[in-house]
């Protein structure tokens, strides 16, 4: 395609914009760059001084490592002899998706990783042996001399964060919001070393955990990822998770074939962001960021851990990982960490002036090895010819070496056999161990927060007949969340979760022991008349960013489960509510029609802890109390979204700390039910459903003579009549949009307010187009674009993928976001998310268009 075709291809696109965002795009001019920088440095002027570290009034946690000349010896003895490339290699870890055993064979990686979404083969539920077995290829090809490189052991890092939560059978604990609510750092420093045994087992030596990030805006996506919203408690568990992890230091267990190293994550402000934005901007005092945020990092560099990860957040516009006075200052001069500074997923991509594949500045300001998953290769050859040219100092990158291998030797890793021939490999019997369950079982009992049981309704007899309900009663996907499997913890099934048990199984189990009458009916329609109905229902299973809210009211207050339990409820049958969630959220109107209300958060594998407490055991006593207590202020109103302990004019509808227990009084007078919100106000990144634009979107179509017009009826056509769209029937009554081109129209979806779907951007994620292609053109083409003002856009073509999918059949087609970067849209400020074009000839029908991971075809970039 030529210049000037794609000149005219951006100007159609563009065409029917108001005049507020008169689109210089359309001269053919590609600015994108250039106005993303100078917003950059806008942001950076505006931070002045504020934003300032000042290392002298920081922490200094002793480094429990004294000096070790012979450790020294050894690090210096292999630095002396390493050519430039194989230090480089070392400070650059690719992720299993993208890099191969070859690879390393090759470029002599030091590290491996495998992301939330990366798996042996592409495959979710690959079995352990092939964990395993990936595992001993890439440490074989690392310990491959022949072609003359030196054998230094690689490192496999992987996210083991509530268990080895990435394979099938392992045991999953709950997330850490609900181990927060547990207090118990005896057990905490348990649930570490069985992980850190699981993880053995299948081959890694390196966890990404323990997150010690202290959430203060629930809207966050991450929020359950963090202990608490207080500081105190976030540090009276990430010491003894480290020591859990990795051992005691000075004493034979520690890094031995039982243990695994942590990396304390994110350094640092992950939990302050601008109203809970992942991956946003902090924008905190320095001693908000030293006494509330590094709180963790304290207790967790005096137990040893020997990384750190480096945060996708920025502090005052600085991007952490380009933050030396943190990274460097802060962090290993003043707080004496030794050990590495490992970075987040392509975190570096983020720093100013960086892309994926090419960034001095992170190493310079403290960084030791670069998370460049998908981009370790350029990020290889880039890294080289900043230390041949002298933009990286030699010794800054000895120094990152050096502190790599210090681990490396720590661990005794040049010892050690094949990871199939170490202590745990390949002992597959320890995932999901029943020893180790019990003690997951534990922490889900000791994590459940009793809000209400009103009449002491609770414990319920296991004689009665009991219904159970609601869609997270039999979901072990919903109960365990993010993380779990997948990295959105979705697209699972329960053949996935083969030692594990639902609520559900665990009521029935003592229910049916006891000689009571147990039920499913996930919708409430039930058989029998039951004594008492147990609902469990919460949020869907989300990860990162894709977890971010808008506002704090449960499912924009239309999850359908308030209306299950009214409906029980005007049955004449008490109702028991247990929620699931990886945060507080409001709910007051489902906390008025439940009876009794258990906050359960992400509670993992053992379905059964929740049984244990709600049911009373033979002698009609309670078998276990309820022991949970708050590690998050629950909100008042949906939009509380500061809502922290110790902050000032603190008002939460429970406070931090609370839980009942059977002793107390537990009824509760009706809350008021008006969320103080208008819950269809933001519909995030859903911007066309059910053959309609979002709230906070419009539907423009624009002729192919430039004609635009707003869409406000299920049927339209341009003037010009080159684009005509009716009404189809797709799910529900006029569900989608069919769109008949004979000339070169548009299709658009405008936003009100710019949309910012960076973080998507860099993640990886779609946008998915839900529709049916009913005929093409014998040339198909067409184009999904997006404008993000003047003299800003990019697009994609999209016939080719067209023409792959079948017709006549629904189906849903991903266009990558960072094709459309790539193309030239800031995906920051995108002001036309969704613009598309097609040739005369086509008819298709659209009924969705959302940025999301779910979909079946994926349209490739186009080569440049
Ligand atoms: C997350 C980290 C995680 C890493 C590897 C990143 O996107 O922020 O917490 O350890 O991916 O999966
Ligand atoms: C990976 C995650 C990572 C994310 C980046 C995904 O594709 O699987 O581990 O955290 O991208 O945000």
């Amino acid at each position: 395609m030529s210049t000037s075709r794609t000149a005219l291809h951006v100007s159609r696109l563009c065409a029917g914009l108001t005049a507020v965002l008169v689109l210089a795009a359309c001269s053919g001019e590609r600015a994108g760059d250039a106005m993303a920088a100078d917003t950059q440095a806008g942001q950076a002027t505006a931070a002045s001084d504020a934003g300032m570290i000042d290392p002298a009034s920081w922490p200094q946690p002793a480094w429990p490592f004294a000096d070790d000349p012979a450790l020294e010896k050894k690090v210096d003895d292999l630095l002396a002899t390493m050519t430039l490339e194989e230090k480089v290699g070392q400070i650059v870890q690719g992720d299993i998706a993208s890099i191969t055993p070859e690879d390393v064979r090759k470029y002599r990686l030091g590290s491996i990783l495998a992301g939330g979404g990366s798996d042996p083969g592409g495959k979710y539920n690959a079995r352990p042996e092939e964990w395993l077995a990936l595992a001993d290829a890439f440490w074989e090809a690392s310990m491959d001399t022949s072609g003359g490189g030196k054998a230094i052991p690689v490192i496999w890092g992987i996210d083991a964060m509530h268990g080895q939560s990435n394979i099938v059978g392992a045991t999953l604990f709950p997330h850490n919001i609900g181990l927060g609510a547990t207090r118990n750092p005896d057990l905490l420093r348990e649930i570490a070393r069985i992980t850190a045994i699981e993880t053995r087992a299948t081959g890694m030596e390196w966890t990404f955990a323990p997150t010690v990030a202290v959430p203060q805006d629930d809207r966050w996506g991450r929020a359950y990822e963090g202990y608490s919203e207080d500081p105190e408690l976030v540090a009276s568990f990430a010491g003894v998770f480290v020591e859990g992890l990795q051992g005691k230091p000075g004493t034979p267990e520690f890094l031995d074939d039982h243990h695994v190293m942590s990396s304390v994550k994110h350094f640092l402000g992950d939990g302050g962001t601008a109203n809970g934005k992942d991956q946003g901007d902090t924008v905190a005092t320095q001693a908000q960021l030293r006494d509330i945020h590094a709180a963790g990092y304290v207790p967790a560099i005096a137990a040893g851990a020997q990384a750190v990860m480096a945060s996708f957040n920025s502090f005052h516009g600085e991007k952490m990982h380009g933050h030396k006075p943190l990274l460097t200052d802060v962090l290993k001069d003043r707080m004496n960490f030794g050990g590495f500074v490992v970075g987040d997923w392509n975190g570096h991509g983020q720093v100013r002036g960086c892309t994926n594949t090419d960034c001095a500045q992170t190493y310079i300001a403290g960084l030791d090895m670069a998370m460049a998953s998908d981009s370790w290769k350029g990020m290889y050859e880039s890294t080289l010819r900043h230390v041949r040219d002298g933009t990286i100092p030699m010794e800054r990158l000895d120094d990152a070496v050096r502190r790599i291998l210090r681990v490396k030797f720590r661990a005794n890793l040049f010892d050690k056999p094949k990871p199939s021939e170490r202590a745990l490999g390949g002992k597959f019997e320890v995932l999901g161990a029943p020893e180790h369950r019990e003690v997951a079982r534990r922490a889900v009992r000791e994590s459940l927060v009793l809000l209400k049981n009103q009449d002491g309704l609770l414990p319920l007899s296991p004689k009665a007949t009991v219904l159970v309900a609601g869609d997270g009663a039999d979901n072990l996907a919903k109960q365990s969340g993010g993380w779990t499997l997948t990295w959105q913890g979705d697209g699972t099934t329960r053949e996935d979760f083969p030692n594990a048990d639902s609520i559900w199984d665990g009521l029935k189990a003592q229910i049916d022991a006891a000689g009571g009458r147990a039920e499913l009916a996930v919708d409430g329609k039930y058989t029998r008349k039951p004594d008492v109905a147990v609902v469990v229902f919460g949020e869907e299973p989300y990860a990162e960013f894709q977890g971010d809210l808008s506002n704090l009211m449960f499912k924009s207050g239309k999850s359908g489960d308030l209306e299950l339990m009214q409906k029980l409820k005007a049955d004449g049958i008490p109702v028991v509510a247990v929620f699931l969630s990886g945060r507080p959220l409001w709910l007051n109107r489902e906390i008025n029609a439940a009876d009794a209300f258990v906050a359960a958060w992400l509670p993992g594998s053992e379905g059964g802890g929740v049984a244990d407490v709600l049911l009373q055991g033979a002698d009609g006593r309670p078998q276990h109390d309820f022991k949970g207590k708050l590690s998050f202020s629950w909100p008042r109103r949906a939009n509380q979204y500061e809502n922290n302990v110790g902050q000032q004019n603190y008002d939460p509808l429970f406070a931090f700390g609370h839980g009942l227990t059977y002793a107390d009084n537990g009824n509760l007078a009706a809350l008021p039910e008006d969320p103080g919100i208008d819950p269809d106000a933001d519909t995030g990144n859903t911007w066309f459903v059910r053959g309609a634009p979002t709230t906070g979107m419009t539907l423009r179509l624009v002729g192919a003579d430039g004609a635009a017009m707003d869409v406000v009826h299920p049927a339209a056509k341009t003037a010009d009549g080159t684009l005509e769209m009716s009404a189809i029937n797709h799910q529900v009554q006029e569900g989608a949009r069919l769109f008949a081109w004979t000339g070169e129209g548009v299709v658009q979806l405008l936003a009100n307010q710019p949309l910012d779907v960076s973080r998507e951007t860099n993640g990886d994620v779609p946008v998915v187009l839900e529709l049916r292609v009913d005929a093409l053109p014998a040339d198909p083409a067409a184009f999904v674009a997006a404008q993000c003002g003047e003299g800003c856009g990019g697009e994609v073509a999209i016939g080719p993928a067209l023409a792959r999918l079948p017709r006549g059949e629904w189906t849903r087609l991903a266009v990558p976001l960072k094709c459309l970067r790539t193309g030239g849209a800031d995906t920051a400020r995108l002001q036309v998310p969704f613009a598309l074009r097609a040739a005369p000839g086509t008819r298709l029908a659209l009924a969705g268009v959302s940025v999301s991971t779910a979909f079946d075809h994926l349209a490739e970039c186009p080569a440049n």
